[in-house]
């Protein structure tokens, strides 16, 4: 009888999505809950699902020689070396769509908070004092300039159209409008913004895009949002920005380092800071679970897969 290929699952994944994954044709080895057993997994394992605690680097790679899938349940491929990874001609898939939802409602909780200025009067009424007062703006009329303009930016700018708020995008790989999002260079939403919304992938060329050179061309008080990748947003050069009153505030979900140690940052008034929890509502994981789940069990049935992750300079 031919043997079992093995899937390791790596990084807890959705309870209803593991069990479908274990009437599969495989073996499934699931050392979710104690990352130790990992590299003892590794040597046998065929298809590896990981969401982001794991990350995929060369040396992981190296020490799975069997390995042929990785299965990440989430969108961004930056914890999977891509190019280590394609050496060996193993397959990556993703779960594209299963947090758009989730991600584009946090934007607009982020958004609504800062434009209302709400945050130092939650803080001012916890303290026991009564601030009333004109506070913040509509979100009605507001511009929001999105960083990067694929699925949840557009998803977000298709639910700002009923709040009446105007929406613009930047995206070096969109080069015709999609709907009614203008499409502008990346200096003309900086200076048009009410809130610069960042969305893109991380690559080696985004690092710190937004920059302190960024930062001096928005808006005075304008707000920055970020729900994709820390590394994209340069925190110190925010942090001042938002100390020279240059930025009116921010709303970060994501960290250049996770957890983060900028203190300074984090407890500043004019932040929101949330621990990376964009798709971590537990639709979205169901989602994410069930969709890498289908990939996994069509890599091995040998059906052609759906959500597969082109390698770099290559195309799906
Ligand atoms: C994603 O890329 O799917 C999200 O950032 C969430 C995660 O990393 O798990």
């Amino acid at each position: 009888m031919e043997e079992l290929r093995r899937v390791v699952v790596a990084d807890p994944i959705d309870a209803a999505a593991l069990s479908r994954l274990c009437t599969g044709p495989c073996e499934v080895m699931d050392v979710s809950s104690d990352p130790s057993r990992l590299l003892g997994a590794l040597p046998t394992a065929w298809a590896l699902v990981v969401r982001s605690r794991t990350k995929v680097d060369r040396k992981l790679i190296a020490a799975a020689p069997a390995l042929s899938l990785v299965a990440r349940a989430g969108v961004g491929v930056d914890s999977v070396d891509m190019a280590a990874a394609a050496e060996r001609g193993i397959r990556v898939v993703n779960a594209p769509a299963a947090a758009t939802a989730s991600v584009a409602e946090l934007s607009m909780t982020f958004y609504l908070l800062l434009v209302r200025g709400l945050l130092p009067k939650v803080a001012s009424t916890r303290a026991g004092r009564w601030e009333r007062g004109t506070s913040g703006h509509e979100l009605a009329g507001r511009t929001v300039g999105f960083v990067g303009y694929g699925r949840i930016a557009r998803e977000i700018a298709r639910r700002l159209g009923p709040f009446g708020a105007t929406t613009i995008a930047f995206d070096p790989f969109v080069r015709s409008a999609v709907d009614t999002t203008e499409l502008v260079s990346l200096e003309v939403l900086l200076a048009r913004s009410d809130i610069v919304s960042v969305h893109a992938a991380l690559t080696p060329e985004n690092h710190h895009l937004l920059d302190a050179r960024a930062f001096a061309r928005m808006k005075p008080g304008a707000f920055v949002v970020n729900v994709a990748r820390g590394a994209l947003v340069d925190e110190a050069a925010l942090l001042d920005a938002i100390g020279s009153g240059r930025v009116g505030g921010a709303a970060l979900d994501v960290f250049e380092e996770e957890p983060p140690m900028n203190r300074a940052l984090l407890e500043h008034p004019q932040v929101i800071a949330t621990p990376h929890l964009g798709a971590s509502t537990a639709e979205a994981q169901a989602r994410a679970g069930s969709d890498v789940v289908d990939e996994v069990l069509r890599a091995l049935r040998g059906d052609p897969l759906t959500a597969e992750v082109a390698p770099p300079g290559g195309s799906q």
